[in-house]
């Protein structure tokens, strides 16, 4: 339909999907390395890069947002509020400036305290869940999110869910573990690496799989309830999905600032930015980018799908890294691959299908 925001010709929606599972893809791998590739007192701060991410995010979606404002309605004076006044102040700039910071600091802003709490404790586990623990088995275990996603979607958005897309989520999970274990017995296999890097790499990080499975088991709470959370928000009420964002990064930089500032250590301090900024790399940057922009992208998905979508997006995400590595470092398909990727395509299509059309042996009550 025309009103259908559009990306060179293609639907917004699907096109935000793909870009959200090939920047999944990307995020976990570059993630890990810049954390497994260094020995601990040479790694960098990932509060500082929760911090960063949320920075830029907010920056980036408040220039949008500012783009998007439109022209103040010219109302007669004698019938301006105060801050009509202020925002029809007298230069280029600074009417839709201060529209843009009315919106912000709008009575209802408060609701995105509760995701933005939940997103930097998950971002924060994220750290904790991928520096103790290989690439393939953290892609698996964040994989139940697509679970906590599908409970917090029918507990607070009310979604009616029919059985047979329950059983096409539980499919889903099944499907993505049957690809993951594959590629981890693959991956302790000599050269056939999951992850860039040498094997000497990964021998100068020690890591903890119960604190990471721990870590990643919150962080799919969190994924899924802040997530829906924010949805609800959003498709609530009429304001901007950027507007939404600048709030959502907003409330976020207090509870990504205290960990900062709980870390600086004074005794030998070289200074509070040096002291951010320490060990932060090019593998450091690269993170926070692929953060930011699928932050970026989450929230367009999240506007013009939804959540669980979301969720099946990541689990394409597996699919795709794991025909990366067929291209490129010389993996071979194997029979468990065939068998997890078609469970997984099979349950996106069953999914997909509009009530009435689902298949008759799974049928249950209306879809959502
Ligand atoms: O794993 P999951 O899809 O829940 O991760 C969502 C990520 O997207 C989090 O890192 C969160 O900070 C980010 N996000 C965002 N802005 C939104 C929604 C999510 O930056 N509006």
């Amino acid at each position: 339909s025309p009103g259908v925001p559009r990306v060179c010709g293609m639907p917004l929606k699907y096109v935000s999907l793909v870009t959200l599972a090939v920047q999944n893809a990307a995020l976990s791998i570059v993630m890990h390395y810049s954390r497994v590739s260094t020995p601990p007192a040479l790694s960098y701060s990932p509060a500082t890069a929760v911090l960063l991410n949320e920075l830029l995010k907010g920056s980036i979606s408040f220039i949008i947002a500012l783009s998007r404002v439109r022209e103040v309605v010219e109302t007669p004076w004698h019938r301006k509020s105060l801050w009509g006044i202020v925002c029809s102040l007298p230069y280029p700039w600074t009417a839709p400036f201060w529209s843009l910071c009315g919106d912000i600091f709008s009575p209802d802003c408060w609701k995105l305290s509760i995701p933005a709490i939940l997103y930097v404790v998950q971002n924060s586990l994220q750290f904790v869940a991928i520096s103790n623990l290989p690439v393939a088995s953290f892609q698996v275990t964040y994989q139940m999110k697509i679970l906590t996603t599908a409970a917090f979607s029918v507990a607070l958005l009310r979604k009616k869910l029919s059985s047979t897309k329950w059983l096409s989520l539980f499919f889903l999970a099944i499907g993505v573990g049957i690809v993951q274990i594959q590629t981890s017995s693959s991956s302790h296999t000599g050269p056939k690496h999951t992850t860039v890097g040498s094997a000497h790499d990964y021998h100068v990080h020690v890591m903890n799989p119960l604190k990471g499975f721990g870590a990643v088991t919150a962080a799919c709470f969190t994924s899924g309830l802040a997530g829906v959370y924010f949805e609800m928000v959003l498709k609530n009420s009429r304001a901007d999905l950027w507007v939404r964002n600048v709030q959502l990064s907003l409330f976020s930089l207090v509870p990504a600032l205290l960990p900062v500032l709980y870390n600086s250590k004074p005794s030998n301090s070289q200074g509070f930015f040096v002291d951010l900024f320490r060990n932060f790399g090019g593998w450091a940057w690269a993170t926070v980018a692929i953060q930011v922009f699928g932050g970026l992208v989450t929230a367009i998905v999240i506007k013009y799908s939804d959540n669980i979508m979301k969720g099946f997006a990541t689990s394409l995400s597996i699919i795709l890294s794991f025909l990366a590595s067929v291209a490129l470092f010389d993996f071979s398909i194997t029979p468990s691959f065939v068998i997890g990727a078609s469970t997984v395509l099979s349950a996106t299509w069953i999914y997909n299908q509009p009530p009435g059309k689902e298949p008759t042996v799974l049928k249950g009550q209306s879809g959502k």
